[in-house]
């Protein structure tokens, strides 16, 4: 486990702000920016894009310490943040690996082969879905669908959707993201260092 997610936040630290996590220089700044769109009181409103740096800035998942931290940010309880985390797919309350697989499992892309599609995966990396591979590389995740039914299956992988998939094809891009060895996130860590793209 990360040293950063490794202290709980106790209700004392949370009333008095001295967590033992904490964002970055650049990332608190960014929240803070965000967090000055909507009036005083109402700033549980940014929620999910603090939610989305938390999860850059600590190793792409969301530890109960994270949470209460980003809770109390936005002066909110630790129980209004876990239910926005746990309801939605792209935030992550347990480590994954550098690149997280996200397969749509709905309608469309089921009647498209998706179950195949998992299993393929599943067996070519050993795991099974919800699992990450032993080197830390890949995890596993199915979810609901992503919008892009006319090109199912289909799956997301950080912020980059691959269509129209063949088993073929889909080790191929496999392959591609191993061989590269990068982390790949939802939320690029350029948008907390360098936030020019979040307008006031
Ligand atoms: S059903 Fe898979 S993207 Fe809509």
């Amino acid at each position: 486990m990360p040293s950063s997610h490794r202290k709980f936040v106790t209700s004392k630290q949370i009333k008095t702000g001295l967590t033992a996590v904490r964002f970055s220089d650049e990332a608190l700044t960014l929240a803070h920016k965000i967090m000055k769109r909507y009036p005083e009181g109402k700033q549980k409103s940014a929620l999910l894009p603090l939610l989305h740096i938390a999860q850059t800035e600590f190793d792409g998942w969301l530890s109960p310490q994270v949470m209460d931290y980003v809770a109390m940010l936005l002066k909110i309880q630790p129980i209004e943040v876990y239910e926005v985390a746990s309801f939605y797919s792209m935030f992550n309350l347990k480590p994954v690996g550098k690149c997280v697989i996200e397969v749509c499992r709905t309608g469309p892309c089921w009647l498209m082969g998706a179950e195949d599609l998992v299993k393929f995966i599943e067996k070519k990396l050993g795991i099974k879905e919800g699992e990450t591979t032993p080197d830390g590389m890949f995890t596993l995740k199915t979810v609901e669908c992503l919008a892009s039914c006319g090109t199912a299956p289909m799956m997301q992988i950080g912020e980059t959707y691959h269509e129209n998939l063949t088993l073929e094809k889909t080790e191929k891009i496999l392959d591609n993201y191993k061989n590269k060895g990068e982390v790949v996130t939802h939320w690029r860590k350029e948008r907390v260092t360098n936030h020019s793209d979040i307008k006031q």
